[in-house]
């Protein structure tokens, strides 16, 4: 009897029939190996999931909602826009049944740019169409997105996660100005993009 060859698919066979014994033995080489994929996979998911403290994407940071407006990172007169010493710029929003506060930000184009929000409330979605950032806002959490406006303009930031009777009047804007225009906005500017 001939060798057996490494593929079984390509051993010759007169009627051009894989025996019945090969097709078990391939079919159940194949089950083996997707048990042991799902295993790793299952195994994957449940150990980054207890490593990441069961953290909603983006949602990086706990935050205590009660402070928000009053006290800390997210008071009011910290809200909206911020120049960084590195020349990037932070915004920092707060989501609310049924508007983000502000209503309004100015941004210089070509900067880097890190969104930080969070909810006062709900849960509420922060969508920026045509760019990288869309993320949902979790109460009790701090969302944080990273991106670069390549042209100015207006951006319109719907909110996207059905929060209550008024999430469809739920909107902001993100107004885009060129970089030598932003660099001196005064707070209200900042704030409300007048
Ligand atoms: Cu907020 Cu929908």
């Amino acid at each position: 009897m001939a060798e057996p060859s490494v593929n079984p698919l390509a051993e010759p066979l007169p009627d051009g029939i894989v025996p019945a014994e090969v097709i078990a033995r391939t079919e159940k080489r194949w089950i083996k190996m997707m048990a042991a994929m799902l295993l790793i996979m299952l195994v994957v998911v449940v150990a980054t999931g207890i490593a990441g403290a069961m953290h909603p994407p983006s949602n990086v940071e706990v935050i205590d909602p009660t402070t928000l407006h009053l006290r800390g990172e997210f008071v009011e007169s910290n809200l909206g826009a911020a120049s960084e010493p590195d020349g990037s710029v932070t915004v920092r929003l707060i989501a609310q049944q049924y508007e983000f506060v502000p209503r309004c930000v100015l941004l210089p184009a070509e900067t880097p740019v890190m969104f930080r929000l969070t909810s006062a409330d709900v849960v509420h979605g922060f969508l920026l169409p045509s760019t990288n950032v869309n993320t949902m806002v979790v109460p009790g959490f701090v969302a944080e997105v990273r991106t670069r406006f390549a042209n100015v303009g207006e951006y319109a930031m719907p909110c996207h996660e059905f929060c209550g009777l008024g999430h469809h009047a739920m909107w902001a804007h993100v107004r885009v100005v060129p970089k030598d225009r932003f660099a001196n906005p005064t707070a209200v500017q900042r704030a409300n993009c007048e």
